[in-house]
Parts: C-alpha cells; structure tokens; sequence
C-alpha cells in the first residue's frame, strides 16, 4: 500500500508543478469566498483514486474533493490531492499531495509529497518516518522561547473565529518565530522533519491531517488535541510538537479555550 501511495503521490505531484499558472475554472466552495477549488485539484484527485482503484478495488476512498466510497473493506485511503491550494493559485511554491491510510480506525501509514522540492515525506505504523529514504527525527528544542512555531487560518474566519487572533499573538510573543506556510500537511512534515518544533491548527479535515499525524509520530513527536488531549482527525483541531515543548504550548493554548 505505501508504493502505491508513493507512485500515486509522485504523479499527482507532477501534474500539479506541470499546471502551476494553467488554472481555466476557478470557483469558491462551501460558500466560503476563500475556499478555492478548480480543474486541477480534481484533476489530481482523479489521478491518485484510478491508482488507488487499479491495486486495491474494494478499499474505501476519503478524498477531499469526491467525498467517500464507502467499501467492504476496513482499509481507508484519506487524501488531499492539492493541500496549499491558495499558495498554487497565488504561484506560491509552497503545496503538497498528501495520501494517509487508515485500518480499522487506525492511521496506519502516510506520504505527502512536496513537488517543488521533490520532497518525499513517508511512515508506516511503527517503521520510523523518512525524507527521500533517509530517517527523521523531530527537534530537541527544549522551550517555546527556543522554537519554531507554525500555525494555519481557517477559511471561515470571517463568522467563526474562534480564538486564532488572541492564540497567534500569544505565540508570537513567546516563540522565537511564527510563520504560516499554507499547507498544513507540510506543516505537520516540518514538525517531523525537525524544521519546526511545534504546530497547531483548528479548522482541519481528515485529509489534511491524516498522512502527517503518522508521520509526526513516527519522527518521536507528539500529536494531541488543543488541550493535550487524545487526537482524532474527524475532529478539526490538532496541536504536534515535538514533545518537550507540548505541555508548553497546552498551557498557552488553553488560556483561552
Ligand atoms: C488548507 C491548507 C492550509 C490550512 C487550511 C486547509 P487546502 O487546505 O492545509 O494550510 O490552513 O485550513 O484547508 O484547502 O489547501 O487543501
Ligand atoms: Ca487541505
Ligand atoms: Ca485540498
């Protein structure tokens, strides 16, 4: 399943930098106004189910823009076929492909490729987490004041915002730096990778979410809810660090939920 998740990755991936500045039908989802979706996100998606599909017929698919097959067997596929799509419409080379896979209620493997960077980020259910096939661990930075925080923005800011403001400006004051990538499978990848310490976001789905929670994990971190919580990706808010820093970062969070 994690070639096929691999080769599936790679080509979506492909297709994606090959379309960059080639968008015809943009369009807004949900009612969102920033929630942008066009020809190429589905375009992408088609091609990593027809992978998924050729192997292993009977699996269940959650996908992002086609929403799930339902299936007999307990394997789900979870995948975000373009995640950083506001970076890919603004050229922003800065998006990634990302395919998680779920047994049983259990994330048991993901991969989520950068395409710009030809990074391929992969883990299995206790085999380690690896970049380009070399082992990742996450930082060993000991304390906020030491560490590289990332963070992402809802698209319903405007009716729901939740605390994002008052949380942004928390940790700003008490990180050594803050930034907003724009794909939170990365995100979650940079965490593993060691590049970030820690990250939290509460406006998530599944297929943002589900290659990068194994991938964190299998790199030595932590993944929780906001208050530290047991972490599902059918819920929306999900905090990864690597470790040291969580309880840390909890304590900020938790002012104000
Ligand atoms: C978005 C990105 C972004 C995050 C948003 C997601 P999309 O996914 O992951 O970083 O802040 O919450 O919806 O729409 O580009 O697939
Ligand atoms: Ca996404
Ligand atoms: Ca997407």
């Amino acid at each position: 399943m994690m070639n096929v998740a691999i080769e599936a990755a790679r080509e979506a991936g492909a297709y994606l930098l090959e379309n960059v500045g080639k968008i015809e039908h943009l369009q807004t989802k949900k009612g969102e106004v920033r929630n942008l979706v066009s020809e190429i996100d589905k375009g992408s998606e088609a091609r990593i189910i027809r992978a998924i599909r050729a192997r292993y017929p009977d699996h269940a698919v959650l996908a992002e823009e086609s929403g799930t097959s339902e299936a007999s067997s307990d394997v789900k596929w979870i995948v975000d076929p373009l995640d950083g799509t506001t970076n890919f419409v603004h050229g922003v080379p800065i998006f990634s492909v990302t395919i998680g896979i779920e047994r049983k209620g259990e994330l048991i493997g993901g991969v989520v490729y950068d395409p710009n960077r030809e990074e391929l980020f992969t883990a299995e259910k206790g085999g380690g987490t690896f970049l380009n096939g070399v082992p990742l661990r996450v930082s060993a930075s000991p304390d906020l004041v030491s560490s590289l925080i990332v963070t992402g923005f809802p698209y319903d800011l405007a009716t729901n915002p939740g605390h994002i403001v008052e949380h942004f400006t928390d940790f700003l004051m008490l990180a050594r730096g803050l930034r907003r990538l724009g794909s939170a499978a990365l995100d979650l990848c940079y965490v593993a990778a060691g590049r970030f310490d820690g990250y939290w976001e509460t406006s998530l789905f599944p297929w943002d979410m589900a290659a990068g929670v194994v991938l964190v994990r299998e790199a030595g971190g932590t993944v929780t809810d906001l208050n530290g919580n047991t972490h599902s990706i059918y819920d929306h808010r999900v905090l990864a660090s690597n470790g040291i820093i969580h309880d840390e970062m909890v304590q900020v969070l938790k002012r104000r939920l």
